[in-house]
C-alpha cells in the first residue's frame, strides 16, 4: 500500500443496483472507497457513488461491459486512471467484488451457442480476465469474493446454463485461493437463493407465487433482502474474515438444507 492509500478500495462489479449497490454501500460504510461499475446505467451508477461520498468515502462509477473481453485492458486503465485522479494518486486496490451478471431460464433442449456464448462470457470468461488482470493491480493482503448462485448446489430447471458458469467460477476462486494466498490475497464465493431484484426480468420480485416457495422452504421464514448478501460481502473483505479463503459461503436463510 502506498502512503497516500490509508483507505482500502474495492472494485464492485455491477454496483449501480439490485445486490451489487448494496453490496458498495455496505463496504463504504465499513471505511472503504469504492469504485463500482455499471454496464448501461450511469446515471445509477453515479447516484451510488454520490451515496457513497455523502458516507465520507471516495468512489467512482465507471462503464464495464464483462461480455467484451477486448475491451478489458482499457477498463484496467481506467481503474488505474481513476485511482490516480479520484483516489489521491493511489495505484492499487484492495478488494474486487466479481458481482455483476445476467439471468434467464432456459430450457437445456432450447439451448443455442448464442446463449452458451452469451453466459459464459459474461459469468466465466469475463469474470476470469477480470479477475487475473484486477490481481496485478491488488495490495497483498487483499481479497476477492465472487457473487455466484445457490442454484449451483440446488438445481432449478431451466438454469443449468447458468449454475454451470457458476460452478466453473466456484472452482476458480479455490485456484485464486490457492496461487495467491501466499500474498494473503483471499478468495470466497459467496452463493445467494433467490433475492427480489431486477434479476432474471424481476422473475422473484414480481411473482407472489415463487415468493412463497421460497419462504415455504426457507428455515428462516422470509425472502432475502440484498443487505442479506451485501452484509456478508462486506464481513468478507474485513479484517475478521482474514483467515477465510478458498471457501463457499451459501446465503439462503438455510433455503433446502
Ligand atoms: N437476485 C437473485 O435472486 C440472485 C440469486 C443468486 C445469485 N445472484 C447473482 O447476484 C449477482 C447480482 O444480481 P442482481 O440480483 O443484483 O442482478 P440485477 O439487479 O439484475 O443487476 C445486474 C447488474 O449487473 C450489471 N451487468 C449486467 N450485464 C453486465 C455485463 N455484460 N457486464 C457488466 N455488468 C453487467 C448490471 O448493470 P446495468 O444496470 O448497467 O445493466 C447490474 O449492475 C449476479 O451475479 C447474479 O447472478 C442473484
Amino acid at each position: 500500500m502506498t502512503s497516500s492509500q490509508s483507505r482500502k478500495i474495492a472494485l464492485v462489479t455491477g454496483g449501480n443496483r439490485g445486490l451489487g449497490k448494496d453490496m458498495a454501500l455496505s463496504l463504504a460504510r465499513m471505511g472503504m472507497d469504492v469504485v463500482l461499475t455499471f454496464k448501461s446505467n450511469a446515471a445509477e451508477g453515479e447516484a451510488v457513488a454520490d451515496e457513497i461520498r455523502a458516507l465520507g468515502g471516495r468512489a467512482a462509477a465507471l462503464r464495464l461491459d464483462l461480455s467484451d473481453i477486448g475491451a478489458l485492458d482499457g477498463f484496467v486503465d481506467r481503474v488505474k486512471a481513476t485511482l490516480r485522479d479520484t483516489f489521491d494518486g493511489a495505484q492499487r486496490l484492495d478488494f474486487l467484488v466479481n458481482n455483476a451478471g445476467i439471468g434467464r431460464a432456459i430450457p437445456l433442449d432450447s439451448l443455442t451457442e448464442a446463449d452458451f456464448d452469451a453466459f459464459a462470457g459474461v459469468h466465466f470468461k469475463g469474470v476470469l480476465f477480470l479477475t487475473q488482470k484486477t490481481l496485478r493491480l491488488m495490495n497483498d493482503g487483499g481479497g476477492v469474493v465472487f457473487i455466484t448462485a445457490a442454484a449451483d448446489r440446488y438445481n432449478v430447471p431451466g438454469y443449468g446454463l447458468y449454475a454451470a458458469c457458476k460452478g466453473a467460477i466456484e472452482v476458480f476462486s479455490r485456484y485464486v485461493a490457492k496461487e495467491y494466498g501466499p500474498r494473503g490475497i483471499r478468495s470466497n464465493t459467496v452463493a445467494p437463493g433467490g433475492v427480489a431484484t431486477d434479476f432474471n426480468g424481476g422473475f422473484i420480485r414480481d411473482n407472489a407465487n415463487v415468493q412463497a416457495m421460497v419462504v415455504a422452504q426457507t428455515p428462516m421464514g422470509r425472502l432475502a433482502e440484498p443487505h442479506d448478501i451485501g452484509g456478508l460481502v462486506a464481513l468478507l473483505c474485513s479484517d475478521d474474515a482474514r483467515w477465510l479463503t478458498g471457501q463457499r459461503l451459501e446465503a439462503t436463510g438455510g433455503f433446502n438444507i
